[in-house]
């Protein structure tokens, strides 16, 4: 029993000693010195980070490409209509597509401008505009020769209410501060078709606006 107890009291004692020693001898563990090199290792990397600033200047291309490519716009009902629609606007080479999506719109044709300002602000819409026309051509239907930047024609209006209207508008792009830029001006949609006259197809009222860009 004694040499039974005498050892249980060495195990004890030389757990002891094994765990005050223990704390003492990790340090100088060897796991423990290679981790601290390692941490200088990616230290090291710091170096590397002023070629990595210097790549982004490089790579001017790439903010290039995280411009906005599309815009997604929400078309409010204005002139007390019941106009619900959105509108979609996506670089493409050599303008901008617009894909616009109305419901609750009068049946037959209507027409849809990008008006100059983004801004929808008033009850009938005149917030935004004339229609967007960098280039001082006369309106036009966008099959005509010259015609305002802003003239996207007409939407097929079916008996639902409902219609779809896609265009390329050509010359147009959405390059922030660009003077051929939707963005930051306003897509409207008129409760009468566009007919092509001057000064703006005689389209009526304004009952759907939307601003190009507004919160992306
Ligand atoms: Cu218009
Ligand atoms: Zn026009």
């Amino acid at each position: 029993m004694k040499p039974a107890h005498s050892l249980s009291l060495l195990a004890s004692f030389a757990l002891a000693v094994a765990a005050c020693g223990g704390s003492p001898e990790p340090a100088p563990a060897v796991p423990d010195v290679p981790a601290q090199p390692a941490p200088e290792t990616p230290a090291a990397p710091a170096p590397t980070a002023p070629e990595a600033a210097a790549n982004p200047e490089g790579g001017s291309a790439a903010p290039a490409a995280a411009a906005p490519v599309t815009v997604e716009v929400p078309i409010e009902a204005r002139t007390n209509s019941k106009l619900k629609g959105s509108a979609t606007f996506a670089e493409v080479d050599g303008g901008v597509k617009v894909t616009v999506n109305v419901s609750g719109a009068p049946k037959g044709k209507i027409a849809v401008h990008v008006h100059e300002t983004g801004d929808c602000s008033a009850p009938d819409a005149k917030s935004a505009g004339a229609h967007y026309n960098p280039d001082n051509h006369p309106h036009g239907l966008p099959d005509a020769s010259a015609r305002h930047l802003g003239d996207l024609g007409n939407i097929e209006v079916k008996a639902d209410g409902t219609g779809t209207h896609e265009i390329v508008a050509k010359g147009a792009s959405l390059k922030q501060g660009a003077p051929n830029s939707f963005l930051g001006r306003a897509i409207i949609v008129h409760e009468k078709q566009d007919d092509g006259s001057q000064p703006a197809g005689n389209a009526g009222g304004r009952i759907g606006c939307g601003v190009i860009g507004q919160s992306k």
